[in-house]
């Protein structure tokens, strides 16, 4: 049991380590070589043949584990753009696009911004979505939204530098429908305006709910918030 955890995280590490060498354009960064087809089919067979990661355990947004790991349609579509080296090609990146804009759905009453003080809770966050011997226990502990983990927000905490700077964001692109869309869609898929991008799809992928979201869109863009101080 011991070994066969030690292996998937091995696996985990070198499938996310091949994921995070894409850039925005889907390169390959640092000259890093694709691996394999055997190491991916060998990768495949350890994580699911060999029961490398407890397969049935329950994760948070239901299913299981294995449902989990098994990528959709569109993480099949990123992973081989990034293995192939290759920037994505117009006709992928198009399919990409279309995958993405099926899958977003927007509020009843339009976009809206919610409060940005829980949006600034929010986009610390990290809490939430995490398995293995200790899961997240999301009756006790609301998920978050990692946002810092990739961006500069308020100046005020230290942020990442996987995505670009969002300081000032509301102040810097106002707050016109077309605006308020696009930050939407970035939050809900981001695959729409970026195939393949790295930028998580907080919407698509239930991480966060509506109301989570309209309270990020207002960190963003609430002139109140302390991003646009
Ligand atoms: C895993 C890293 C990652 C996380 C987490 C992340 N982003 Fe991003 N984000 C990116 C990247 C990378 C881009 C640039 C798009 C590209 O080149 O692929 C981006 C772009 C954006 C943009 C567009 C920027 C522009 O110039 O208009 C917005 C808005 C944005 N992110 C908001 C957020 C918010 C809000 C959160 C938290 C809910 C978040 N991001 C979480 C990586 C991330």
């Amino acid at each position: 049991m011991r070994k066969n955890i030690t292996i998937a995280a091995v696996v985990a590490l070198a499938m996310t380590t091949a994921g995070c060498t894409t850039t925005g354009d889907g390169g390959m960064s640092g000259g890093m070589k694709p691996p394999s087809a055997e190491a991916r089919a060998l990768a495949e067979k350890l994580t699911f043949a060999e029961n490398g990661f407890v397969q049935e355990q329950p994760m948070q947004e239901g299913g299981t584990g294995r449902d989990r790991l098994t990528q959709d349609e569109t993480q099949k579509i990123c992973t081989d753009v990034a293995l192939s080296g290759k920037p994505i090609d117009d006709a992928t990146a198009s399919k990409v696009r279309a995958l993405a804009k099926a899958s977003i759905k927007y509020p009843a009453g339009g976009i809206k911004l919610g409060d940005w003080e829980k949006g600034r809770v929010l986009a610390w966050s990290g809490f939430g979505f995490r398995t293995a011997h200790k899961p997240d226990n999301h009756k006790k502990r609301e998920p978050g939204a990692t946002c810092y983990n990739c961006h500069q927000l308020a100046t005020d905490r230290t942020g990442g530098t996987i995505g670009p700077s969002l300081t000032n964001y509301g102040k810097i692109r106002g707050s016109s429908d077309e605006i308020l869309k696009y930050a939407y869609d970035m939050i809900y898929n981001p695959n729409v305006t970026f195939p393949c991008t790295n930028m998580p799809r907080f919407g698509a992928n239930g991480v966060l709910t509506e109301q989570q979201i309209a309270d990020v869109m207002a960190y963003l863009f609430d002139p109140k918030s302390l991003v646009n101080k």
